[in-house]
């Protein structure tokens, strides 16, 4: 569980309910959760699952070093009565009670800390409340009561530094979850990323969706801090790793964790809208589309997507495939841009298969939608055929597959000059990936 890639945290969940029927009543909804949190079998049930997680070692090595298990740390606590880091999260964390005596060596019971197990894990309520009941709650009483019931069912004993445990406690409209994380430090931590973007578990579950292949070379056009690139590098290792953005800031934040991270990547500086790419050259383009009008500039959304679309279309091969995350607002933009050129297409074909007068052919090929004359959107760059589009890639596609069939480690290179157009924009070849000769070729 520990080594899930998908995950930004790993609970043992001591309740979970639905919390609409609650919601506009605030009594029955702190009675609710007084009551669900006072059921000592969800505990008893927490302290299995956490003393065998005690046992369990995690074979993985992709979250961050210093995020060791609490599995590892709690049984060194009993052993070595370690003590942990403050953790950086920045959730709110409310203390209640007064902290456990210091230097106490035995429990309520009087039993020594050793023999009784339960007793050892020490913990502090975190509290997390989003939508309408946020203004409603007094978090911080809310807080010092849940404690309260938690310390009677769970027999862990409250503390406010250093705790062993966390509970966190998440109230929103039409759900309560309370749960343990597993881990003192988030899942999504990663080492090989220095300064993250877009939140990690999100990018493996873009690269996932991608189905990346051996030699596959992947983009991100919009690439910002390289969190893309850098969990594919980190997870799918046979490929190679291209990326671009148009703000300095980002793709100087890229290239150092490109550097520090990982070696099969190569990053530069170039607008997404304008790609320096060959046509058909990239298998593979992941995404994670600006979403705010900072970004989109001038454009408005259905121009800037417009423009960006067909920059997709032309540098990905007509099997590529492409992931992109945008935001909700944004689907339907996209997918009402997807639809017109659809249609533009089927038109274009319908036309070009009819016996057409040379010029009339000339005039169906730079032929522009009502809609896309309205925004303006070039379609100049686009193939204006399927045949031509093919004729490109049929040329893209005997160079690359040469390139995947070699083994050098030089290969990157070969990648870069068949991928980027022009020598002037390629990235420095201080961080240039290699294909590992030990690999079957396909
Ligand atoms: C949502 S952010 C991507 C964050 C990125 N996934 C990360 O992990 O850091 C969108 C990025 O698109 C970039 N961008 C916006 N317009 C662009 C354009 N025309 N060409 C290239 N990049 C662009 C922005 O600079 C920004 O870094």
């Amino acid at each position: 569980m520990l080594s899930l890639k998908c995950a930004e945290r790993v609970f043992v969940a001591v309740a979970d309910y639905g919390n609409s029927e609650f919601i506009s009543d605030k009594r029955k909804f702190l009675d609710k959760i007084m009551t669900v949190l006072s059921n000592k079998d969800a505990y008893v049930k927490a302290n299995a699952v956490i003393k065998s997680m005690g046992n369990f070692h995690s074979q993985s090595s992709h979250f961050c070093q210093k995020s060791q298990s609490l599995s590892t740390s709690l049984t060194k606590a009993v052993d070595d009565k370690i003590i942990f880091e403050e953790p950086e999260d920045k959730r709110i964390r409310l203390e209640v009670h007064q902290e456990r005596q210091e230097g106490s060596e035995k429990d309520a019971s009087g039993k020594s800390i050793k023999e009784s197990f339960e007793r050892i894990f020490t913990f502090r309520m975190s509290i997390k409340c989003s939508g309408k009941l946020r203004k409603k709650l007094d978090l911080k009483r809310l807080s010092r009561d849940i404690g309260w019931r938690v310390e009677q069912a769970s027999g862990w004993a409250v503390q406010l530094r250093q705790p062993d445990l966390e509970v966190c406690v998440h109230i929103s409209d039409d759900h309560v979850t309370v749960g343990v994380p597993l881990t003192r430090h988030p899942l999504s931590r990663r080492n090989y990323i220095q300064e993250s973007g877009l939140r990690a578990p999100i990018a493996w579950i873009m690269c996932t969706l991608a189905e990346i292949k051996f030699g596959d070379v992947i983009l991100d056009p919009m690439c910002g801090k390289a969190t893309i690139l850098l969990e594919g590098a980190s997870s799918w290792q046979d490929a190679f790793y291209i990326g671009n953005d148009n703000a300095t800031d980002q793709i100087n934040v890229a290239a150092e964790n490109a550097s520090s991270n990982s070696e099969k990547i190569n990053v530069a500086l170039a607008d997404g809208l304008n790609m320096p790419y060959r046509d058909c050259c990239v298998d593979v383009i992941v995404c994670d589309a600006p979403f705010n009008q900072k970004y989109l500039t001038s454009l408005t959304p259905y121009v800037f997507f417009g423009k960006f679309l067909q920059e997709i279309h032309r540098v990905l091969r007509s099997d590529g495939c492409c992931v992109m995350l945008v935001s909700q607002q944004l689907v339907s933009v996209i997918l009402t841009l997807v639809q017109d050129s659809e249609s533009e297409f089927a038109e274009t074909k319908d036309m070009s298969s009819k016996d057409t007068h040379p010029q009339e052919k000339l005039n169906q090929d730079n032929m522009v939608s009502p809609e896309q004359k309205r925004l303006n959107v070039p379609v100049a760059q686009r193939h204006s055929s399927s045949q031509e589009r093919k004729s490109s890639e049929d040329v893209c596609e005997t160079c690359t597959k040469d390139l995947k069939s070699q083994s050098e480690l030089n290969v990157s290179d070969k990648v870069l000059e068949h991928t980027f157009t022009t020598q002037s924009v390629y990235p420095q070849r201080n961080k240039l990936f290699a294909l590992s000769s030990q690999h079957d070729v396909k």
